[in-house]
């Protein structure tokens, strides 16, 4: 295995083909700070391009996921530089928006402690969630007199159902691990004791697929939804042959061999072996 890279505010650590990008800034509770954001761009970047990597977990480090942005760091140490407060604000949309839910490698978010308001914006582009049973969820703004901005109202309408978002967001009120998966807002949740457990199982199951296949089928779900019909079988139709392209597989074709002639796998069942 390859060497990782060190960040200031970001620990990289590897589990197999799993890489864990962690916000370390355990004594802030993982609170963002402008540092923080731009490590986890450089992270995000370079877990995309490192070959050993298959999937990418975030989590954060001391049994907490994140208390959203630093309040003196992200936003009163920035009160009077414009140009400071924009540039860490690209950096903070780009890797809890557009880096994460564009990540080629399947990423799942590890929720454990708290999470809260900006907090919620990776946990939502991420492919996967899995929680603590007793994580803490909270859309605090409201407490601080703010709304939930930076894309995070926009993020949890994505995900949430309009009752909840609005519930959530205008009252405050935390919710737990398992309350998040009982409105779907985490695929699942288990005692934290498990958590890890959980996701490793998740991880090492995305780890087996063809990851061209893994990449591209992410792809055309996130797509998909803002299509209609007419758009979504073009598209598909493009994005079949486009996978066919690129896959040294050539898009199931191996499998096939392996289903009809060799009768060696079941595609119900598992996966098929690839070159
Ligand atoms: N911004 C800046 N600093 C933060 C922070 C944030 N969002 N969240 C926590 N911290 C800092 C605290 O100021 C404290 O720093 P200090 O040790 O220098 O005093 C340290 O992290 C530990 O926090 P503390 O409040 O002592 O820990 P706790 O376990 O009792 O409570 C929280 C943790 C997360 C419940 C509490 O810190 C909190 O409410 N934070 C703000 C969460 C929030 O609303 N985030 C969204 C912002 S819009």
């Amino acid at each position: 295995m390859s060497a990782v890279p060190t960040y200031e505010t970001v620990k990289i650590e590897r589990d197999g083909a799993t890489t864990f990008c962690i916000l370390n800034r355990p004594e802030k509770r993982n609170a963002m700070s402008p540092q923080l954001h731009l490590d986890m761009c450089e992270a995000l970047d370079w877990a995309a391009e490192d070959d050993e990597t298959r999937v990418v977990v975030v989590t954060g480090a001391g049994g907490h996921f994140c208390a959203g942005q630093d309040l003196k760091l992200f936003f009163r140490a920035n009160e009077n530089d414009p140009k400071a407060f924009r540039k860490t604000s690209i950096a903070s949309q780009a890797w809890r928006w557009d880096k994460l839910s564009r990540h080629p490698k399947p990423t799942i978010a590890m929720v454990h402690g708290y999470c809260f308001g900006g907090g919620f914006t990776p946990v939502i582009a991420c492919d996967f969630a899995i929680a603590a049973d007793d994580a803490t969820f909270g859309l605090s703004e409201v407490n601080w007199g703010i709304i939930p901005g930076g894309l995070v109202a926009w993020a949890v309408t994505q995900i949430m159902n309009y009752r909840d978002a609005i519930y959530y967001s205008v009252t405050g009120e935390r919710f737990s691990g398992k309350e998040a998966a009982a409105m779907k807002f985490v695929n699942k949740s288990v005692p934290v004791a498990e958590l890890r457990d959980a996701v490793m199982s998740l991880a090492r199951n995305l780890e087996a697929k063809n990851p061209l296949t893994v990449q591209f089928t992410k792809e055309a779900i996130r797509s998909v939804r803002g299509f209609n019909e007419d758009q979504a079988l073009d598209y598909l139709d493009a994005k079949i042959n486009a996978l066919k392209h690129v896959d040294p597989d050539k898009g199931g074709d191996k499998a096939m061999k392996q289903f009809l002639d060799e009768k060696s796998f079941k595609p119900g069942l598992g996966e098929y072996k690839r070159t």
